[in-house]
């Protein structure tokens, strides 16, 4: 029986590359789309799983996780790339920032568990910050617009996806366009009113919830009061939901346990899992809050 605490158990899908950045552009209010280069990467990286990043320098040392935002195809169709984008936060983020087409970067990957496919009718993403990342090739997946892993899974097509999102002003939203020509529905909130429904975003879930005529599932992603929130909402309605935890990460292959969250057990405790590994997506219900 393998070693569950050993990175050979669940590291050995990824492998470590450098990579060359080929676009690096402002999307949005400190917002950065990146892409670089990487067949293998491109090939394997399933929804909801991450990779980490790190410039060729001492400082910062360590990388940062980044959420798969999309892939990218050849002339050929063959995977070729991946795409991330990314909120300018600290250190890592701002010199990201500055790097040009041409400067190279080291990625490992892909990691963590990634969204399940399981079937479902209507599925609501809700994203809040830069929680956005992860959702849209789930979204591309559920809608039949795009295909992911070696081999490509296959995914029960959902009938509707929409997508929340919720930012402080309308500047921060990032990738919209992206989502509506999926066809994702997409329901916008702001904190200042500046776009979409002023006030939280948690606040157009109970609209969505009262159409009962398609089984649906939410999947959220953003900050963790937001997820909480959400994770409430959806245990009083009885509807499934699961959080992508963006836990701040140190190696991103369950080494180090800087990335820890208490996790309920089976036998009505809980335990510290390590979100890079275990996670980043968990069932909401089995979160400690
Ligand atoms: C699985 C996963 C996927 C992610 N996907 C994306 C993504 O697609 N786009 C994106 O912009 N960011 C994403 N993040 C968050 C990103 O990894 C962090 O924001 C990263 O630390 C930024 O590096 P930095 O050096 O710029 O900031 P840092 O200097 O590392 O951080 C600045 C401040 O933020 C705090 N911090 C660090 N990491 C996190 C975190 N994960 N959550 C909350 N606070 C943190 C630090 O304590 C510090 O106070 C993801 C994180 C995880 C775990
Ligand atoms: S980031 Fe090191 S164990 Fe999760």
């Amino acid at each position: 029986m393998p070693n569950p605490l050993h990175a050979a158990h669940y590291a050995d899908a990824a492998l470590q590359r450098q990579v060359t950045i080929v676009e690096n552009v402002p999307v949005a209010e400190q917002t950065y789309r990146l892409r670089f280069g990487c067949p293998e990467l491109a090939a394997r990286i399933l929804p909801g799983q991450f990779l980490m990043l790190r410039l060729e320098r001492n400082d910062p040392l360590i990388g940062r996780a980044f959420a798969l935002y999309q892939t990218l195809d050849s002339a050929s169709g063959a995977p070729w790339g991946v795409e991330v984008v990314y909120w300018v936060k600290g250190k890592f983020t701002q010199e990201l920032a500055h790097c040009p087409p041409g400067q190279s970067l080291m990625v490992w990957g892909p990691l963590g568990n990634g969204f399940p496919a399981d079937p479902i009718a209507h599925l609501i993403l809700v994203a809040g910050g830069i929680g956005q990342t992860p959702f849209l090739s789930l979204a591309a997946e559920f809608l039949g617009r795009r295909r992911y892993g070696e081999p490509a899974r296959s995914v029960p097509l959902a009938r509707h996806v929409t997508l929340c999102y919720g930012a402080r002003r309308a500047a921060l939203f990032a990738g919209v366009e992206d989502f509506q020509a999926l066809g994702v529905d997409v329901r916008l909130a702001t904190d200042d009113g500046s776009r979409g429904h002023p006030g939280r975003v948690t606040e157009l879930l109970p609209p969505l919830f009262e159409n009962t005529e398609l089984p649906m599932r939410v999947v959220a992603c953003g900050p963790e009061v937001m997820l909480r929130a959400v994770a409430e909402l959806t245990a009083q309605e009885n509807v499934p939901c699961q959080v992508s935890l963006e836990t701040p990460m140190a190696c991103g292959i369950g080494i180090c346990f800087s990335c820890v969250t208490r996790v309920k057990d089976q036998e009505g405790g809980w335990d510290w899992k390590r979100t890079c590994v275990e996670g980043p997506v968990f069932d909401a219900e089995r979160i400690v809050w």
